[in-house]
């Protein structure tokens, strides 16, 4: 049913994205060397940058798409997500475990200033911030989980904040509870909302209020458990055509799928079983930047996946995707 992907694994932070594959069928790069878990990745078309995290180590990375550079800082927390800001590409609205976090990274000398926005759940302190994002008014987007993602003993500690200009220390409770608030999109005419808590292993379609950020009328777009897929939806794109790109964590590899009708559309598979994330990039959009994890892979298992952790890059998809939002709700700190 599927296309074959041409696997083209090349280790080295100087591979070319568009490299020299002749074949017209997607391919598949590693483009950086591995860290434990990456996550959040985020594209800044204003400078061709690529931002990543690590989670657990604080780290935040900036990949530069023209000359394969990659730079990191050090945060004190878990980090995830990076947003970047709409008034300075150098200002980042940063979930830093379960805070909100503006932090002004000052890429010549390597140095950060940061200040915290808000802090959410004081009634679960082991929450942390998963992932978020800007809507289109650049309003943030940030959800919860239970740090060990144990929903069994801790179920719905999670929950999925929205947080605007108006009251920056207050964030909105708009879904709750959930278990692990993950991925999520809007589509083009930007009337939907995507929405994945990946223990459902669903992904959620809600009709979409700009003018307010409201959502309303959940459905169930696509259920994984209908295609055979045992895995847990994690990060998640939309594209051009308003199909959506989920990274399947346990499921090695990459899903697209069309919410309106529910079909499974195509499945790329990434060389790294616990695939995180999914976001495109490149000065065209046409390139879908893929996270990937070696949180609890055994050493003979990361013999196996010597790249789970990498950043990976699809390239020929045959689609590309939409402007990413920036943050609007602060203008420096
Ligand atoms: C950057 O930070 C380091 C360590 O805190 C400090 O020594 C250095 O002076 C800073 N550089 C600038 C330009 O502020
Ligand atoms: C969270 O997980 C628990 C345990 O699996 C389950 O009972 C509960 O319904 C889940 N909550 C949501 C919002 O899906």
């Amino acid at each position: 049913m599927f296309r074959h992907l041409v696997l083209i694994v090349a280790i080295g932070l100087n591979t070319e994205v568009h490299g020299s594959n002749n074949f017209d069928g997607p391919a598949l790069y590693q483009i950086t060397e591995p860290v434990t878990h990456a996550e959040c990745p985020s594209w800044d078309g204003r400078n061709n940058i690529l931002y990543y995290v690590d989670v657990h180590a604080g780290k935040m990375f900036s990949y530069d798409y023209t000359n394969k550079e990659i730079t990191s800082i050090t945060l004190e927390g878990a980090v995830s997500p990076v947003v970047q800001s709409k008034s300075d590409p150098d200002l980042f609205i940063v979930g830093l475990d379960r805070s909100i976090v503006a932090v002004k990274w000052n890429r010549e000398d390597g140095n950060y200033t940061s200040k915290t926005l808000a802090t959410v759940s004081d009634d679960h302190p082991d929450c942390n911030m998963n992932d978020g994002k800007a809507d289109k008014e650049g309003r943030i987007w940030y959800g919860t989980m239970d740090q060990d993602a144990d929903t069994v003993n801790h179920p719905n500690r999670g929950k999925l904040f929205r947080i605007t200009r108006d009251d920056v220390s207050t964030p909105e409770e708009i879904i709750s509870p959930v278990n692990v608030s993950n991925g999520m999109a809007w589509n083009k005419a930007n009337d939907k909302f995507y929405y994945i808590d990946s223990p459902t292993q669903q992904i959620a379609e809600y009709d979409y209020d700009n003018e307010n950020g409201e959502i309303s009328n959940r459905r169930v777009a696509f259920e994984l458990k209908d295609h055979d897929l045992n895995a847990s939806p994690d990060g998640m794109t939309i594209d051009v055509d308003d199909n959506l790109w989920v990274a399947l964590y346990g499921g090695g590899s990459v899903i697209k799928v069309n919410p309106t009708t529910g079909e499974l559309l195509d499945r790329f598979p990434i060389p790294a079983e616990s695939v995180t994330s999914v976001m495109w990039g490149g000065p065209d959009l046409d390139i879908l930047f893929v996270t990937t994890s070696r949180i609890g892979l055994s050493d003979d298992q990361i013999m196996k996946q010597p790249g789970a952790g990498s950043v990976f890059a699809l390239t020929k998809l045959g689609t590309s995707g939409l402007p990413v939002f920036e943050a609007d709700i602060i203008d420096n700190i």
